[in-house]
């Protein structure tokens, strides 16, 4: 028989088409998309059915290390669970460097956490938090050659952040060697300033997060980066973009023929900085994240930039903390001052029914661009494309069966380890009803089935969202 699998009758979408087509599968693989395919070994009838590829989440934290006592609740193994649950097939978590650690120990400890745990295929981001000149010449570049095609560094947190010299030599590596540079834009100085000002005014509730963090910190921060990239003539990827603010110097950028792409996630769309709390509440802390999310007007400016194509990308930037226990956002029962509290929150599972529900079957953006923000784009952004990211004769057999239908958004339906979710109670109109990674069921509406170590490192190539260049080493 020629196909291990077919999905009959789906209504195929991709970046940019759709169709009706039976989809033949053999050894994980799509080897043949059309109409009436002779029978499989196993059929899955999808009749009527939207079928999309599976989603790949490029910017998700799973057991990173992080100071003790707080630790991440999702491991390999829960992370990858909960990103099957929710339709996506494919994660990108960070490989981050301590200071004063090598970038290649930091890649070796991520590699044992991650082995023999994970259900979904996943690839490694790089942290640069320590741009020595051996990470310059020798780390960095060698393991862009080894597949570790992209990396994030940081315009703020104290452990993370680099000066703008280091941002401009980490930037060149990426030019010379064709990598994709993520940029967390926020200035750490004001940042700095104003937390201390608060914080001598007995000002220490969540919610004054967000007032350290106002959006002319991301805006100076982003008109920073992309003047930093100009200088060194490199693409860059804005991450997590909040507001109005950033997304002014981005559309600038864009229109002045820079190659600066920019990602956006739920918590911009479905929060407010009143999700922080509206008084000195401690529950806010759950929403504690950075960029804080806005409010209402920038939700919609956020709306904008994804229907229009200002983003590239929709990530969940699902950062894992429980609120209770030990570990997490109220430490052993203490409300500690904001600055303090983990910054974070977790998404990895709602990410692609938020965005279908509320995006695609209220009319905001078309199905099509929600296939690219969150699947075909970030494959392309980070080397991955045409293997992930759509449905192809060639491409993996990574694929999402939706089921339209009322649902009430609950944390204990969820499959991630995480004690809450902040989008309790809103109402979906859309879930995945079967979930394929490497073409096996691995959600199927109602269970999860589990393939711990199944799911496959990802050594990647260059990105391609823009063509090469002739002159990269
Ligand atoms: O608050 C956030 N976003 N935490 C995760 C780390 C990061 O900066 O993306
Ligand atoms: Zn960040
Ligand atoms: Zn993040
Ligand atoms: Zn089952």
């Amino acid at each position: 028989q020629p196909f291990d699998l077919v999905v009959r009758n789906a209504r195929v979408a991709t970046a940019s088409d759709t169709f009706d087509a039976d989809i033949g599968i053999r050894a994980g693989r799509i080897v043949q998309l059309g109409l009436e395919l002779p029978r499989g070994m196993r059929e899955i009838d999808a009749a009527g059915r939207t079928v999309t590829p599976g989603g790949v989440d490029a910017h998700c934290h799973l057991d990173q290390p992080m100071e003790a006592p707080v630790r991440m609740a999702d491991d390999f193994d829960s992370g990858t669970r909960a990103a099957a649950c929710g339709g996506t097939t494919t994660v990108i978590p960070f490989a981050a460097q301590q200071k004063g650690q090598s970038l290649r120990a930091a890649v070796q400890d991520y590699h044992h956490r991650a082995e023999g745990r994970a259900h979904v295929d996943h690839a490694f981001h790089l942290i640069v938090s320590d741009p020595t000149p051996q990470v310059l010449a020798e780390e960095l570049p060698q393991l862009i050659a080894e597949g570790y095609t992209s990396f994030k560094i940081y315009m703020t947190y104290d452990d993370l952040k680099l000066d703008d010299g280091q941002i401009l030599d980490v930037l060149e590596v990426a030019r010379r060697h064709d990598a994709m540079a993520m940029i967390h834009a926020e200035n750490a100085d004001c940042i700095e300033w104003l937390s201390k000002r608060l914080e001598a005014g007995g000002r220490t509730a969540p919610r004054f997060h967000a007032h350290a963090r106002p959006l002319l910190v991301e805006r100076e921060a982003t008109h920073r980066a992309i003047a930093l990239s100009e200088l060194v003539d490199v693409p860059i990827m804005i991450v997590h973009v909040s507001g109005r603010e950033a997304v002014e110097q981005i559309r600038w950028a864009r229109a002045h023929g820079l190659n600066v792409f920019a990602e956006t996630c739920p918590q911009y769309l479905f929060l407010t900085a009143e999700d922080l709390g509206i008084d000195d509440s401690y529950l806010g802390a759950r929403c504690v994240c950075s960029p804080p999310p806005r409010n209402r007007d920038n939700q919609q400016v956020i709306w904008n930039g994804l229907a229009d194509g200002l983003f590239t990308i929709f990530s969940s930037d699902h950062a894992p903390f429980n609120f209770e226990g030990t570990q997490g956002k109220r430490p052993n029962g203490e409300e500690v001052a904001f600055r303090h509290i983990p910054n974070g929150i977790p998404g990895i599972e709602t990410r692609l029914p938020l965005l279908y529900s509320e995006g695609v079957l209220k009319g905001r953006i078309t199905l099509n661009r929600f296939v690219e923000l969150t699947s075909t784009n970030p494959a392309k952004a980070y080397g991955l494309h045409p293997r992930k990211g759509t449905i192809a004769v060639g491409s993996d057999a990574d694929l999402v069966v939706w089921q339209h239908g009322p649902r009430t958004l609950r944390n204990e339906a969820l499959h991630h380890a995480v004690d809450y979710t902040p989008y309790e109670g809103i109402e979906l109109q859309a879930w995945p009803a079967l979930t394929l990674a490497g073409g096996e069921v691995v959600w199927d509406g109602r269970d999860f089935h589990p393939r711990p170590g199944a799911g496959r490192f990802l050594r990647r190539g260059r990105p391609s969202l823009l063509p090469a260049r002739p002159d990269a080493a």
